[in-house]
Parts: structure tokens; C-alpha cells; sequence
């Protein structure tokens, strides 16, 4: 399982690359054979994307956080731009939102979510984390 993911996060880092690689591209059969690469790419992207998102929708995460304003927790935009995604920031922000807590953006806790699974949570935490500006 563990393994499945680092393949898709990596496919996510070139699906990013191909992107610009193609918008700079002016031959056209490199265009082409570019735009077939993305395409597959970012179909796994999302996919791999939807997954944390439909999870998030699910739970009670809206009622505290938004994507790009802060409500009762930080807003997720935010949270994507303080972290630089790893295995390690995945594992401690999924731990995170199963156990709960406070003291990195305030004093106020966000609740626990003991019922989570620590895969569910770091789909989630994936999904946060891809909303980097
Ligand atoms: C009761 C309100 C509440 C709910 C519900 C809630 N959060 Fe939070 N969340 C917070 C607060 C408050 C913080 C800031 C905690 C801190 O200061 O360390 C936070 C922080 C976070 C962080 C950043 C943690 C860090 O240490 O930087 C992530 C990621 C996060 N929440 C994800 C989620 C997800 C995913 C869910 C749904 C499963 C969720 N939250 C549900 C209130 C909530």
C-alpha cells in the first residue's frame, strides 16, 4: 500500500513538470507525445486527488476548515504552504487529525478523529497539501 502512494506522489511531481514543459514547447510532435504524457499523468492525479477530497467531504473537516480562509481551524491553503510535503509531514499531520490537538496555528484544539484510519487520514493530508499556492 505504502508503496502505491510514493508511486502515485511521484506521478503527481511529474504531472507538474510535464505541464510546463508543454505549455513552453513549440514543435508539435513533441507537443503531441507531451499532451499524451500529461493527460495519462494527470488522470491518476486525479484520482489520487479526489480520493483525500471525497474524505474530507465525508467527515467533519468543513465545519472547521475552509480551503482559502481561516474559520475555526487554519484555512487548508495555508496548511499546504506551511508544510513542504514528505513522508515524514504526511505520517505527523495524519497523526495529527486522528489524535487532534492545538499549539501550531493557535490555542484552539482541533478535535480528535479516533474512528479515521492513518491510510484515510494521509489521503486527506495528500489532498491538503496539493492546494500549495
Ligand atoms: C472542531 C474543529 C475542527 C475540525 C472538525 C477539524 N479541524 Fe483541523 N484544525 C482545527 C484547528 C483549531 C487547527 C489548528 C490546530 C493547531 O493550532 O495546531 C486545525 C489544524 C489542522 C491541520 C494542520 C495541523 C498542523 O499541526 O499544522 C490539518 C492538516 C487539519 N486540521 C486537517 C483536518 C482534517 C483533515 C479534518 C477532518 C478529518 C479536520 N482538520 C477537522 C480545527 C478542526
Amino acid at each position: 500500500m505504502k508503496r502505491t502512494f510514493i508511486v502515485l506522489g511521484l506521478a503527481l511531481a511529474f504531472a507538474a513538470c510535464n505541464g510546463n514543459k508543454s505549455n513552453s514547447s513549440t514543435d508539435s510532435t513533441t507537443t503531441t507525445t507531451t499532451t499524451a504524457t500529461t493527460t495519462a499523468s494527470s488522470s491518476t492525479t486525479t484520482v489520487n486527488d479526489t480520493v483525500g477530497k471525497a474524505l474530507i467531504a465525508k467527515n467533519d473537516c468543513l465545519t472547521c476548515h475552509k480551503l482559502d480562509q481561516k474559520i475555526v481551524g487554519p484555512a487548508y491553503q495555508d496548511v499546504a504552504n506551511k508544510y513542504t510535503a514528505s513522508a515524514d509531514v504526511i505520517d505527523t499531520l495524519a497523526n495529527k487529525v486522528i489524535k487532534g490537538g492545538s499549539g501550531n496555528w493557535g490555542s484552539v484544539p482541533m478535535s480528535p478523529h479516533p474512528d479515521l484510519s492513518m491510510d484515510d487520514a494521509r489521503e486527506m493530508i495528500k489532498y491538503i497539501l496539493s492546494l500549495k499556492k
